[in-house]
């Protein structure tokens, strides 16, 4: 096994931490907005094979990165389901929304997911045949409670309050929307491991406003459940799973579910990730995106003290969060050459 993602997730200490980064094909390179702009907008840009493996392959050929993530949105599974799905310039994602039995009983059967998600396949194909060879593959989907708060409110929101409330107030619709996302996302991470991903990551942005057994019910419960199930369709599947602002919650999170990494957002310091997650096994992500931001001798400290902080088990160098539009490409390109230089 050459890929150094894969040695990474498999519980290998590397002597330099493979990087990559999450949204790393996006709106602050160039090449991405050209290519956006060809495509004439973000739905349409996923949804053409082509040119999503085009800006997916961008930040590979201009930086070198470790891996490439599939170029897609976990909104595009709300979509297959049936939901209207639309983005505005400026604020984000736009849902027609789900508050009630009969809003769940018109969602679409799982099984005609593939009607709209086929092309998403297809560009996990394109990248498996055209990704250099030591780049791996990441296919992704969003975890059931983070798409849920996007179905229930319509949009993003601060405190994800109105999934909150259907959750409280009316939890049999609530719990079914849960148990659909989490079989439909079973489905759709199958399919994308079929057609090349070499490993999945899922994403739960909203993870930390879930306490207690809340979170163990929506966040860690269902990470599990698509955990094994995808394990068990496809032996020695790596998994990542990023149950944003867990705190503590990313404690254990990886022994519960069977994930093979937790990613961490930057609210919890590396030193602390060392000494209470990395333990499990392999640790990705924790330097704030605002430094590809600001850049300068923060960015470089701050790279350097997470790359010691974690130097003694597996790690993947990456961001805490995704890198936002007005970052600066060569302050990318500081960061990967501190983290290789060592
Ligand atoms: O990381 C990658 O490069 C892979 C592709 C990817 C995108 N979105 C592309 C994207 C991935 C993995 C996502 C995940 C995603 N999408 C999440 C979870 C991770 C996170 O950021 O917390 C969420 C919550 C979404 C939903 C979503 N998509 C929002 C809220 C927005 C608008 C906010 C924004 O950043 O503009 C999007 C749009 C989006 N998804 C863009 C990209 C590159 C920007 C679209 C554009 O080009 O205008």
């Amino acid at each position: 096994m050459t890929k150094t993602i894969l040695r990474a997730l498999a519980g290998e200490t590397l002597p330099t931490p493979p990087i990559w980064m999450m949204r790393q094909a996006g709106r602050y390179l160039p090449e991405y907005r050209a290519t956006r702009a060809q495509a004439g907008d973000f739905l349409s840009l996923c949804y053409n094979s082509e040119l999503a493996a085009e800006v997916t392959l961008q930040p590979i050929r201009r930086y070198g990165f470790d891996a490439a993530i599939l170029f897609a949105d976990i909104l595009l599974l709300p979509q297959a389901l049936g939901a209207d799905l639309w983005f505005v310039t400026g604020e984000g994602p736009r849902l027609s929304t789900i508050t009630d039995a009969d809003g769940l009983a018109r969602l679409k059967p799982i099984d005609e997911i593939d009607a709209v998600l086929n092309p998403i396949y297809e560009t996990v194909r394109i990248l498996s045949r055209e990704l250099p060879k030591e780049t791996t593959l990441i296919g992704f989907a969003g975890a059931p409670w983070t798409v849920a708060t996007y179905m229930i409110a319509g949009k993003g929101t601060k405190d994800q309050g109105p999934a909150h409330a259907l959750r409280e107030e009316n939890p049999e619709v609530f719990d079914a929307l849960i148990t659909t996302l989490t079989k439909a996302t079973i489905e759709y991470l199958s399919k994308q491991i079929e057609a090349g991903a070499e490993v999945v990551k899922i994403f739960d942005s909203w993870a930390g406003s879930l306490k207690g057994e809340a979170f163990v019910k929506y966040a860690l419960e269902p990470a599990r459940e698509i955990t094994q199930a995808l394990k068990a369709r496809h032996p020695g599947i790596p998994v990542i799973a990023f149950p944003r602002e867990a705190g503590d919650g990313y404690i254990g999170f990886a022994k519960a579910t069977g994930a093979d990494c937790v990613a961490l957002d930057n609210s919890v310091s590396a030193e602390w990730a060392a000494a209470n997650v990395q333990v499990d096994g392999c640790v990705q992500g924790n330097l704030a995106s605002s430094h590809m931001v600001t850049g300068g001798q923060d960015l470089v400290d701050e790279t350097r003290r997470i790359c010691k902080a974690l130097s003694n088990g597996p790690h993947i160098f990456n961001l805490g969060h995704g890198i936002t539009p007005d970052a600066d490409p060569d302050n990318v390109q500081r960061m990967i050459d501190t983290v290789r230089e060592g």
